[in-house]
């Protein structure tokens, strides 16, 4: 392999010196700088579109057009508008309210809007024609693919077991996001129950690979430049990485979110719908340990999460970890081995020295 060749049909079509992929993240690790600096670089940057009105999509893909030429993705959540009735939002408030109240919050309230209007979003995205669009919690008709084809956009959608893979080719995707159970935050689990769905990296790849004949993009506890050589083992065309940038200096994450990411253990994680209404992997702390103890009064997705929100975004200004959704795969322990705050770039540059140093071990074990 020489210094700048294209590895995979996947690399050579975004122009990727690197096969990874930077995971979007929801939640303010995803900033324009990040995504444009990772593009830049030679992989491909991701901006985490779900949580954002259409106008501040509209801002953040000018954003990073300004920073960069090369390609780039957007990512957003597939979801049927929330109409929650009463009940739901009282029983969910009257386990919130408490945590409200240890922060000096007055109790919550039930809200106008739980999550920004998926349609108008998808819309956005063929306005703006993003190269590459991602989805995740659920499946898009085949006219809505086709639609984005016809806009000139690359279509992804997210599965973590095979019949969720199967589905998206029949849809028309263009390729797979295949999220291991090792990933960070939520699961993109759209069939079938969430914990049927735990499948590790390592089963999942090769088995979305054989069945979709799609290219496949390995997702969950990938770090660094091993990893990335294992997932184009497994067939895989490129690897996502979402935990490995979310302590870089360009991810606007509150300090002391990255500060538990870089000291957890790799037994620090657990996967819980008690903070969001949807299955997410996340750092123990006591605010998943609190709502946990009331699982029967927890809303369904977005509803949980938009409840949730302003607790967090409180606890974000205060800088306090226990209050904080501290989304994190289980791979983190091995981001420690890297410089604190460093730069996506960087981290890209390093990967791929990592990535290209173990495909020359692995060459040499043939001799
Ligand atoms: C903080 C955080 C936020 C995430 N937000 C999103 C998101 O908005 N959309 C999405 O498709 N995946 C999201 N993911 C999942 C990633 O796309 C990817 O599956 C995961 O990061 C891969 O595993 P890793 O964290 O071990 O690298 C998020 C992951 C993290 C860690």
């Amino acid at each position: 392999m020489t210094e700048g060749s294209f590895v995979t049909p996947f690399a050579q079509r975004f122009e990727m010196r690197v096969p990874v992929v930077q995971a979007p993240m929801a939640g303010g690790a995803t900033t324009p700088d990040m995504v444009a600096a990772v593009s830049n670089a030679g992989g491909l940057g991701f901006l985490a579109g779900a949580a954002l009105p259409p106008e501040k999509i509209a801002s953040e893909v000018a954003a990073i057009r300004a920073l960069t030429d090369r390609p780039f993705g957007v990512n957003l959540f597939v979801l049927e508008p929330a109409a929650p009735d009463d009940a739901t939002v009282r029983r969910a408030l009257e386990a919130i309210d408490p945590l409200r109240a240890d922060l000096g919050l007055p109790p919550g309230q039930p809200l106008a809007r739980y999550a920004p209007d998926f349609r108008a979003q998808l819309e956005m995205l063929i306005e703006l024609r993003v190269p590459v669009a991602s989805f995740t919690f659920g499946l898009l008709p085949a006219d809505d693919v086709a639609r984005m084809h016809a806009n000139g956009l690359y279509v992804i959608g997210t599965a973590t077991h095979v019949a969720e893979g199967v589905a998206w080719r029949d849809a028309g995707a263009d390729a797979i996001a295949a999220q291991g159970a090792e990933a960070g935050a939520h699961r993109g689990t759209f069939i079938g129950a969430f914990e049927e769905a735990l499948i590790g990296t390592m089963a999942l790849v090769p088995q979305l690979v054989d069945a979709t004949g799609l290219p496949v993009l390995a997702a969950g506890g990938i770090m660094d430049g091993r990893g990335v050589v294992a997932a184009l083992a497994l067939g895989a065309q490129a690897a996502v990485m979402g935990t490995a940038f979310l302590t870089c200096r360009e991810s606007a994450i509150p300090q002391a979110w990255k500060t538990r990411v870089r000291t957890m253990s790799d037994t620090s994680t657990s996967v819980t719908r008690a903070i969001t209404g949807r299955h997410a992997r996340g750092i123990r702390n006591p605010l998943m340990g609190r709502l946990s103890e009331t699982m029967d009064k927890i809303a369904p997705y977005p509803v949980q999460n938009a409840l949730t929100q302003e607790l967090r975004q409180s606890a974000s200004r205060a800088q306090n970890g226990d209050y904080l959704s501290l989304w994190s795969g289980q791979g983190a322990p091995l981001g420690r081995a890297r410089r604190e705050g460093i730069g996506a770039a960087e981290l890209v540059a390093q990967i791929e020295q990592e990535w290209r140093a173990a495909t020359a071990r692995i060459a040499a074990l043939e001799r």
